[in-house]
């Protein structure tokens, strides 16, 4: 089995089975591999194999609970962030139905449904063969391999209850090599360690007076899902927020900020020792004037009209600092086209000085502001990349790989 110094962060789910054993063996093969292996139990599990087991071999604490973890208050999310690879193994016809039926019942599950779309999972299943054969077992073991979930299929042999037939879990060494091909797979090493990112993500609040506010539809998730890619990746990330209503990624520092004033003094302070901008942020381009410092009263006050100046252009300003220092930077910018899509994405990359822009045609249903997929094309000097559609996370993979080869061409 092949050894890297950057190996993938694995998440082991325990099930309630006799081969929970066997999964003890499947860790020390992966730490062997240089895995970082965490693990989840379901409370069953817990009977096969003890916390002091799976503590023991990690150094770290095992979670079987969504309440009263100590290492996080959110520790479905946290470990299916965390995770590049996700094992479950033994694997209970439970936990398969659950699995194909989006039940989220207890940590296990609930950390299933919760493992981004883009990270793999492996099965390893062992059960008694009429439970194995069963048709709602079979049902869901289709359904999830159709959703591209990776079974490593039992095997005949004598099992547990004495009865001879399949339902075997597979050996450890082929399981151990599933989780290493799956993490292969996808660019799950650190293959951004050492390299400093910052990420703009969501709208900026522009003030009228203290209760009113310009704004746009922007949900951020696009830059969130940059940032989280970009920190899976190894990346130190900073990710500078405007409002939205969604959670910092895993590994990921995020800055909060409200107006696209603060926005550009965040992003310009962050990018001093970056090697790479993402600007997804839907930075407003203008902004109030003269901002009431008390609440404007329509009786006696002029409402019809706010005079408006211009933000300074994040993005521009990036361009134009990126080769400063002589380090070489990568600067990607976003483009929302309703027309001439790929004309104005090559104009805005020459006028903004950037290595790179996703240009969105935002008048598609499934690409744009809130929509959970996207539809881009990648513009660069080197040319024109379409990609289909997408789920954000997807697109935040191609673009992160786009990336890194401008970052090796310097
Ligand atoms: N951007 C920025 N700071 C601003 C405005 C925009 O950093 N004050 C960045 C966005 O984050 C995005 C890109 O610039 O990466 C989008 O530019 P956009 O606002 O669409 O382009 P404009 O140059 O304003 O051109 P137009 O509105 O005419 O398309």
């Amino acid at each position: 089995m092949s050894s890297n110094l950057n190996g993938p962060q694995v998440l082991l789910c325990v099930n309630g089975g006799i081969a929970a054993y066997k999964a003890v063996e499947v860790l020390r093969l992966l730490q062997k591999a240089d895995c970082k292996v965490r693990v989840a139990s379901t409370e069953d599990g817990l009977r096969f194999v003890g916390a002091a087991t799976w503590e023991g071999l990690t150094h770290q604490s095992v979670a079987s609970s969504l309440y009263g973890w100590t290492e996080s208050a959110i520790p479905h999310i946290m470990l299916s962030e965390w995770a590049d690879v996700v094992l479950v193994c033994p694997a209970t016809a439970n936990t398969m139905a659950k699995m194909a039926a989006g039940i989220a019942d207890d940590l296990v599950s609930t950390t299933l449904l919760a493992v981004p779309r883009t990270t793999p999972v492996v099965v390893a299943p062992a059960m008694n063969v009429n439970m194995w054969q069963a048709a709602p077992t079979q049902v869901n073991v289709r359904t999830l391999r159709e959703r591209g979930v990776r079974f490593v299929m039992p095997v005949e042999g004598r099992l547990a209850c004495d009865a001879v037939g399949e339902g075997k879990l597979a050996s450890v060494d082929q399981i151990a090599r599933a989780v290493l091909d799956a993490a292969g797979s996808r660019a799950s090493s650190r293959t951004m360690a050492g390299r400093s990112v910052v990420v703009t993500a969501g709208p900026t609040h522009e003030a009228i007076d203290p209760v009113r506010y310009i704004a746009n539809a922007s949900s951020g998730k696009m830059g969130y899902a940059i940032a989280a890619e970009a920190a899976r990746r190894g990346a130190r990330t900073v990710l500078v927020s405007g409002p939205t209503a969604l959670e910092a990624p895993v590994g990921v520092e995020r800055v909060d900020v409200v107006s696209a004033a603060q926005m550009h003094e965040a992003t310009l302070r962050a990018f001093e020792g970056a090697d790479v901008a993402i600007c997804a942020a839907a930075v407003a381009d203008y902004t109030p004037a003269h901002p009431a410092d008390h609440k404007l009263k329509k009786a006696h006050e002029h409402l019809d009209t706010i005079e408006l100046k211009e933000t300074k252009d994040i993005l521009a300003e990036l361009g134009r600092r990126k080769s400063q220092d002589g380090r070489a930077r990568v600067v990607v910018g976003f483009a929302a086209e309703t027309n001439d899509l790929v004309a104005n994405a090559q104009a805005k990359l020459e006028r903004k000085g950037c290595d790179l822009v996703v240009a969105n045609d935002v008048t598609r249903s499934d690409s744009g502001f809130g929509s959970a997929t996207n539809h881009v094309t990648l513009v660069s000097a080197a040319g024109i990349r379409e990609l289909p559609t997408l789920a954000k996370e997807e697109v935040a993979v191609h673009l992160l790989d786009e990336v890194e080869r401008l970052l090796k061409r310097g």
